[in-house]
């Protein structure tokens, strides 16, 4: 599993991936790269933050749990799917999304390391 996702973060950083790695990148994503989050225990993902967290990062995967992370690791996961979000050619959150969507996460973050 960590190999192959290592092979996967590789071919992130190609600039374009084709067509083809893109499909396999997505199927690959939808499978194991993020578990996904159990909507019900987060009543305020119907709040503004939590919308946009929901519309942004559920683009290409699962939506994914605020607690794979802690908040100290959150913004560069955030600002790597940034990159990822360039790479694939969809839209990228401005500052103040981003912002609003980092601290949702870093809100309900794993505490513990
Ligand atoms: C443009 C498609 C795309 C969007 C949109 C996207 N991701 Fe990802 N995500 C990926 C790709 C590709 C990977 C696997 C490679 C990697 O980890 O960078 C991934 C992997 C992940 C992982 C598992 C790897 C890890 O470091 O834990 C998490 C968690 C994650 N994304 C969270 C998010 C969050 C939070 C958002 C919204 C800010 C988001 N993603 C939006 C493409 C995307």
């Amino acid at each position: 599993m960590n190999a192959r996702m290592q092979m996967m973060q590789g071919m992130m950083h190609l600039e374009a991936p084709t067509p083809t790695e893109q499909a396999a990148l997505l199927e690959y994503l939808q499978k194991y790269a993020t578990r996904p989050i159990d909507r019900s225990a987060y009543p305020d993902l119907h709040e503004p933050a939590g919308r946009s967290f929901r519309s942004v990062c559920s683009q290409c995967h699962a939506l994914p749990d605020p607690r794979q992370h802690t908040a100290r690791q959150w913004p560069k996961v955030v600002e790597r799917m940034k990159r990822n979000m360039l790479a694939m050619g969809k839209g990228v959150p401005g500052d103040a999304e981003t912002k609003a969507i980092t601290e949702f996460l870093q809100r309900h973050a794993r505490t513990a390391n």
